[in-house]
């Protein structure tokens, strides 16, 4: 049962450090997004600190759904259906999404569909797109996931490879802290970048085997440490501007050729027809014109995520919960939160 055309689907997201929810119309149509980042809390740690995240997702919650309400223009009689990240995420953070998505299913009595936030960031590649050429060649590269999908429609996606160690926007994150910029890195390192040279230092281009599809960047992220403070990674040295930003420049395209080498090493594998980029790493200046550049040599279709929707959103979570519930995916009040995604490497 899809939804009538008079009804909205509400979306949910609280997988980690962002409160989101989206309002979108039964054509898919955006009614309203709402992402309150927890970013300024978790700064100062370097990292996102599992117990501040839950609470502060209680705290926001209320509030972000007021105010997906109110920027709609749209009453809570409107929903039709509500879709929530159920996995993988922060397991504290993911309950009190899919406490919120319950409740509200129940009292509107309305179905709940359960989302894969990974699955999410697929979706989002496509979202509003006319055309979207399949089967499609997908990575999603965030902060917690390196993931290399192939796609047969915006709501059927299958896992190819993963990272072994750090996600890619980890290993932003550790260098960025490693040559004692801010938090997140991701998008320090690309603003640096920019006045960077990245022919100036060979960080390791770990490609793995010839035919594997998984990712690592353990060992990039451990190279610059050394770079920065020597083999034992504690002799801390003076980095003056010009090598912050050429270190900077020269890690980013490290990871950039790694993704791209095996985006369409995925691509030939299963003959593509486009590529498709999504998550946190996607809203890379370099990475965007790199992938643009090597599906225009292949004469491949690019879907890159909107920058809007590259972090996370609500807007992917309600965009694919309303193609799931056309086909006929809901969940009962009993539905679980899981740390990890359930869907394991269907490798073919
Ligand atoms: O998708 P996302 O919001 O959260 C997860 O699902 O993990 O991704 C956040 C990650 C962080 O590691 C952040 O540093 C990285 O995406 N990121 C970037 C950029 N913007 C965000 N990495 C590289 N370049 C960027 N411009
Ligand atoms: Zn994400």
């Amino acid at each position: 049962m899809a939804l009538r055309p008079d009804q909205l689907i509400l979306g949910i997201e609280s997988s980690c450090d962002e409160t989101a929810a989206a309002l979108l119309d039964a054509s898919g149509g955006v009614r309203a997004s709402v992402v309150r980042s927890q970013i300024d809390l978790h700064a100062a740690f370097g990292g996102v600190v599992p117990e501040i995240a839950g609470r502060s997702h209680v705290e926001h919650m209320v509030p972000v759904l007021e105010e997906c309400f109110a920027r709609a223009g749209a009453a809570r009689g409107d929903v039709g259906a509500v879709a929530v990240t159920c996995q993988p995420g922060l397991i504290g953070s993911l309950l009190v999404g899919l406490s919120t998505a319950k409740a509200l299913a129940l009292a509107l009595d309305v179905p709940l569909v359960p989302v894969d936030h990974v699955a999410a960031h697929v979706y989002s590649c496509f979202h509003g797109v006319a055309e979207p050429q399949f089967k499609s060649a997908c990575l999603v590269a965030s902060g917690g996931h390196s993931t290399l999908f192939a796609v047969d429609s915006p709501a059927r996606a299958t896992r190819m490879g993963d990272t072994i160690d750090d996600a890619a926007g980890e290993a932003f994150d550790k260098v960025a802290a490693i040559v004692g910029l801010g938090y997140p890195g991701g998008p320090i390192v690309d603003r640096m970048a920019t006045g960077g040279d990245p022919r100036r230092f060979r960080f390791p281009r770990t490609l793995l085997d010839r035919d594997s599809l998984d990712f690592s960047f353990s060992g990039i992220k451990t190279a610059v440490l050394y770079h920065c403070r020597g083999q034992d990674g504690r002799t801390r040295r003076e980095l003056d501007a010009q090598e912050v930003k050429d270190i900077c420049a020269s890690f980013q395209d490290c990871v950039v050729d790694v993704l791209c080498t095996k985006l369409l090493r995925l691509a030939d594998r299963i003959g593509a027809r486009s590529l498709a980029v999504g998550g946190g790493v996607a809203a890379n200046r370099r990475l965007r014109e790199r992938v643009a550049q090597v599906a225009a040599e292949r004469g491949l279709a690019l879907h890159l995520a909107p920058r809007e929707l590259t972090t996370d959103n609500a807007v992917m979570v309600a965009g694919l919960g309303r193609l799931l519930l056309a086909d006929g995916v809901r969940a009962g009040l009993d539905l679980d939160a899981n740390p990890r995604s359930a869907a394991k490497a269907a490798r073919r």
